[in-house]
């Protein structure tokens, strides 16, 4: 099946790459993010939805890990709040952007549906054919 790929990479999508690749461009976390937009965008196809919310969701939403896995996901707020500093034009979406971010892990409950699609889009990620092929690599360059 086709993928939406290409046609994601958009304006923001390049604007939200920039922000994580300067605050931390970890190879593996770059690949997840990749594919957690994917899924999102993927997943509303001929809908409604603002689909820059995922993008940029998409790419802060793990930068926590940076500092600590545990609290991760409300530790990428701060990335967030700094993200929104340089780029003010998406503080309207910033609750969306929040919903994403806090509840994307097992145990949160996102309020929003955006929230709930980005939930099972960090799921759908790990299966992902990109995501797969990475860590197949990595493991056999490990041994
Ligand atoms: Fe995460």
């Amino acid at each position: 099946m086709k993928t939406n790929s290409g046609k994601m990479e958009n304006k923001n999508y390049k604007i939200g790459k920039a922000f994580f690749e300067k605050e931390w461009n970890d190879e593996k976390i770059k690949i997840h993010s990749e594919c957690v937009i994917e899924a999102c965008i993927n997943m509303s196809l001929s809908t409604d939805l603002n689909q820059n919310i995922f993008i940029i969701a998409g790419w802060i939403h793990d930068l926590g890990r940076k500092i600590d896995k545990d609290s991760h996901h409300v530790l990428s707020l701060d990335f967030l709040k700094e993200f929104l500093k340089e780029n003010t034009n998406f503080t309207e979406i910033e609750k969306e952007l929040k919903d994403c971010i806090l509840n994307h892990r097992s145990e949160g409950n996102p309020e929003t549906i955006y929230g709930l699609i980005f939930k099972c889009a960090d799921k759908v990620a790990l299966h992902n054919n990109k995501w797969l092929e990475y860590k197949k690599n990595k493991k056999s360059s490990c041994s």
